[in-house]
């Protein structure tokens, strides 16, 4: 990962900011973009404590300007961009029929769009990257099971998973690899909490980890590590799960379990 310059939406918090880590303590250059300029600086203090160099820019990924202009950064700051993390993502609980449309609009512009106009933003640079381009989204194994509370952020990320699909046939002759990671419950994070936690159904939800418990960021990172290093070189078009055997789980079935 020496001397790669990654750029990870959302990476001040939670799930990005457990890949910012670690792809730092890896040698990464980092590029880290947000709306909340507080966040970022708060994260982009810690980082630098720890050696790293790190490169901060505001922007709202529904907007395409601003997504090009965090790759002009990426660039004028560290001379090349070789990992996109398309991290950044808005969900809240809320059944389909009292969902406003402005509502699923929301979470559709900030999932699926935010991360198509990542995609297009960087595609000249991830194919002048001398390691072969990487473009990672994150998704959830929620995205093709259907997602009760979750309608919108469980159909941006399905279609998020068809657009890396996509992106994997029409850019492999650029060497740029396409992947999703698709993590389960990972602890300590606003999703979790968002989603079970402050619905009271995080106890239910650990029942139905085969591991026994919620993941940590940096078993995400890890495997953003693996897709974006030299070990991921043969890898485009999967999606990765990471999720504690989560969604092989028969956990309340009557079947089979611990939990049971
Ligand atoms: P989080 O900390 O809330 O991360 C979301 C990040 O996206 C924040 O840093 C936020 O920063 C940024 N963001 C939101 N809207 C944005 C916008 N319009 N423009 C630019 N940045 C925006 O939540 P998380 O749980 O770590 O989630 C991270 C990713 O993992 C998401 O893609 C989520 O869907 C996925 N995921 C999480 C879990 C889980 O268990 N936590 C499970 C499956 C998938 P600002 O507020 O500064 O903009
Ligand atoms: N339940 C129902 N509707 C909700 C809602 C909730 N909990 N939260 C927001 N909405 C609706 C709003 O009412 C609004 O619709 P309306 O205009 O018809 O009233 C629409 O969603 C947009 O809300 P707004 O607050 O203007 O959006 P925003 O662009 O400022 O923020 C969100 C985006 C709503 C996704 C916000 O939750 C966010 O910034 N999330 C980022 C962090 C996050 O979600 N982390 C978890 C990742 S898994």
């Amino acid at each position: 990962m020496k001397g790669r310059v990654a750029l990870i939406t959302g990476g001040a918090t939670g799930i990005g900011f457990g890949i910012a880590k670690a792809y730092a303590a890896c040698g990464a250059k980092l590029v880290i973009a947000s709306r909340n300029l507080e966040r970022l600086e708060q994260a982009k203090a810690e980082l630098q404590a720890s050696g790293a160099e790190v490169h901060v820019v505001q922007m709202d990924v529904r907007d395409y300007d601003a997504v090009t202009n965090v790759v002009n950064e990426a660039v004028s700051h560290f001379g090349s961009l070789d990992i996109v993390i398309a991290n950044a993502a808005g969900n809240f609980v809320v059944p389909a029929e009292e969902m406003s449309p402005n509502a699923w609009k929301a979470v559709i512009d900030i999932d699926l769009n935010g991360t198509f106009f990542c995609a297009k933003a960087a595609f000249e640079q991830l194919k002048k990257s001398e390691f072969g381009g990487r473009f990672i989204a994150i998704s959830t194994t929620r995205a093709l099971e259907g997602w009760p509370g979750c309608a919108h952020a469980g159909a941006a990320k399905a279609g998020i998973m068809s657009l890396c699909r996509t992106l994997a046939n029409e850019w492999g002759q650029h060497g740029i690899r396409c992947n999703t990671i698709a993590p389960g419950a990972i602890g300590d994070t606003e999703g979790v909490k968002r989603i079970y936690e402050d619905q009271g159904a995080g106890a239910k939800q650990l029942a139905m980890i085969p591991l026994g418990e919620f993941g940590k960021t940096s078993n995400i990172a890890d495997a953003a590590i693996f897709l974006a290093s030299d070990a991921g070189a043969y890898i485009t078009g999967a999606d990765i799960v990471v999720d504690g055997g989560r969604n092989r789980s028969h956990a309340g079935t009557g079947v089979a379990g611990k939990s049971e």
